[in-house]
């Protein structure tokens, strides 16, 4: 039965779920929110550890994707991979046509290069603007954020208020690193994108996101032209 849970409710359970595995926490908030739950994936290797952890648990469990129209062709192939494997409707939401329309009328193809406020402007229409969609119809969303990738999300809850869109936020694999992810797949012979073979740890779209060398950040890919650390953040992930 879904529950809907105000923002006083948070804190106790945020303390309460710390203590408790990712599956554990994929459970409780399945059981708490379905069918008013969505995973927001990526299709990195982090959302198909959460697939197949939600999909175990529930069968119905829902997913949706960010398709910005400029992911990397690996993407869709797991999209696909991921659909078949397990049975799954990916929800996917596109960007409002005008705006792109607009967008590159007014500043070319490949205006994310050539200042941050452009490549917020591309992030802001392609990602932005349909995650709002997405989460219209829902009471939580569940992301596969991780507390070692920025300093930011150091600081994120299991279940956390999300203030910017008035809703539960879940992420089940805060306390994971990079390598218990990788085990997770091999175990559990998870579909991934083949790029994390190819020193990509992090993927976004096509056109922003490079691999990486030995040593460097785990987003160092991303956006990798910006000097400025702090600005790395599409805005999916605003507090
Ligand atoms: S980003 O903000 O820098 O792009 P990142 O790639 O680290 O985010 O992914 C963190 C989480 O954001 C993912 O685990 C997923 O939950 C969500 N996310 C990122 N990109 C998308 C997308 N295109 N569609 C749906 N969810 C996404
Ligand atoms: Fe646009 Fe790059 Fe942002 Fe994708 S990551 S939405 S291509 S600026």
């Amino acid at each position: 039965m879904p529950t809907t849970l105000d923002q006083h409710s948070i804190p106790a359970l945020n303390k309460e779920w710390e203590a408790l595995s990712a599956q554990e926490v994929v459970g409780r908030a399945l059981e708490l929110f379905h069918p008013r739950m969505s995973l927001a994936s990526s299709f990195g290797a982090e959302d198909v550890v959460l697939i197949d952890m939600l999909r175990k648990a529930n069968a119905e469990a829902r997913v949706f994707t960010l398709d910005t129209g400029r992911l990397n062709q690996e993407t869709y192939d797991v999209i696909d991979a991921i659909r078949e494997r397990y049975g799954l409707r990916v929800e996917a939401y596109f960007p409002q046509r005008d705006s792109v329309e607009e967008m590159e009328r007014e500043h070319g193809v490949n205006l994310f290069y050539r200042a941050i406020d452009l490549r917020k402007l591309c992030c802001n229409v392609r990602k932005v603007e349909p995650l709002g969609r997405a989460l219209e119809e829902l009471d939580a969303w569940m992301t596969g954020l991780r507390r070692d990738q920025t300093a930011v999300r150091a600081t994120v809850g299991k279940v956390e208020w999300d203030a910017a869109h008035n809703m539960v936020k879940v992420n089940p694999l805060l306390d994971w690193n990079w390598d218990d992810v990788l085990k997770y797949i091999r175990d559990q012979n998870v579909p991934y994108n083949t790029l994390h073979d190819r020193g990509f740890p992090s993927i976004g779209c096509a056109p922003c996101t490079r691999p990486i060398k030995p040593g460097e950040d785990l987003r160092a890919g991303r956006w990798w032209w910006e000097a400025e650390a702090g600005a790395k953040e599409c805005g999916l992930h605003v507090r």
